[in-house]
């Protein structure tokens, strides 16, 4: 089954052509410059950047594949979760072509996008990877950040969730604080390795007292904040060492979550996805972490799996469409608020 996927959710347009688990096709048109003199996304500038390159994505998208759209056997869209009016452009764009060419649309969830990233394979089929559920899944992106148990496919559990900011976000903001430019992740990364990822100034670790799964990131934020106001000297002389422990509270915070999870749901099989997880460092740490319960962990396998894409998207749809999930209803698909995954059509 060909499928074409769209997602529009943020500040991508992202289109692609799977088959199964395979990867034909994957375009990537990225507004992150133009974002950028912003110090983070604009959603109106991202909904008329979406418009005018969407009908140009598909196209570049089905020409990389070979393909056409009368080959194509169903469309995915992301629904959400998303800018609202960003999303609408995909939506769209998934609808005409489902009329113009009587194609049935498969509604996706960008979160469980990015926990099937994790098994995306090149035209060749590799990597070969077996399900074995059940997977703990991390996920850690600019606008979310996640603990779900995937239990079976199409088939979640969210066991926490952020409360305010995203992991991705935090790092983004305080690097910003930093004058390091937006996103942030890659910079933070970068200069917090010249320093041996040192934690010089213990920032707090939030939530990490509470019994629950849940995350917070805005006491950190607030706290650097303050710290930067007080201590302008020490923001001049040190910046690789504040962006080296303001990385550090944040990923000891996932970290100390996710082993948490470990532990409530004796799942050691783990899957992490998400701009964030992008990360070498974070993924040394994850991998120490899994191996001290004797288990595993699987990231998205190509760099361009790691952020926003429709490959995943469509992968997610090839499973869907195998349990007849399709929208019945093209008008309902108007409504795009935060959805969460365990919502279906
Ligand atoms: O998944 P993604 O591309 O888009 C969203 O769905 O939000 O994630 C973007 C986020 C940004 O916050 C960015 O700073 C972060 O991923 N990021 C990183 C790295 N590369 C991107 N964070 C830490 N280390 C990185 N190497
Ligand atoms: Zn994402």
């Amino acid at each position: 089954m060909l499928i074409l996927s769209i997602d529009t959710s943020c500040d991508e347009t992202a289109v692609a052509v799977t088959s199964g688990r395979k990867i034909i096709s994957n375009v990537i048109y990225s507004q992150s410059l133009l974002h950028k003199k912003w110090g983070g996304v604009v959603p109106s500038l991202a909904r008329r950047a979406h418009e005018e390159r969407i009908d140009w994505v598909v196209n570049e998208s089905l020409k990389k594949a070979k393909s056409t759209m009368d080959k194509i056997d169903a469309i995915a869209v992301t629904y959400g979760p998303g800018l609202a009016i960003a999303l609408e452009v995909g939506i769209n764009k998934a609808k005409k072509l489902s009329v113009e060419y009587n194609k049935k649309i498969i509604p996706v969830n960008h979160m469980e996008g990015h926990i099937y990233s994790c098994f995306g394979q090149n035209r060749n089929g590799n990597p070969k990877l077996n399900f074995n559920f059940p997977y703990l899944a991390l996920l850690i992106s600019g606008g979310h950040t996640e603990l779900v148990l995937f239990k079976s496919h199409i088939c979640y559990e969210i066991l926490g969730s952020t409360i305010d900011d995203a992991a991705g976000e935090a790092l983004d903001k305080a690097a910003k604080m930093l004058d390091l430019g937006y996103p942030g992740g890659e910079v933070i990364e970068s200069l917090a390795s010249e320093v041996n990822n040192k934690d010089l100034f213990n920032f707090p670790r939030p939530m990490i007292k509470k019994n629950t799964l849940d995350f917070s990131f805005s006491g950190l934020k607030t706290s650097f904040y303050y710290f930067l106001k007080k201590e302008n000297k020490v923001k001049a002389a040190k910046v690789k060492e504040l962006a080296s422990s303001f990385q550090e509270a944040v990923f000891d915070t996932l970290l100390l979550k996710t082993k948490k999870a470990i532990e409530i749901t004796k799942v050691n099989r783990l899957l992490v996805g998400g701009g964030v997880s992008a990360n070498l460092y974070l993924r040394r740490k994850i991998r120490k972490l899994v191996g001290d319960y004797n288990g595993s962990v699987i990231f998205p396998a190509f760099k361009y799996l790691t952020g926003d894409n429709a490959a995943m998207i469509g992968i997610v749809a090839s499973y869907k469409a195998k349990k007849g999930i399709f929208v019945k209803d093209n008008n309902k698909l108007d409504r795009v608020p935060r959805l969460k995954l365990s919502d279906s059509y």
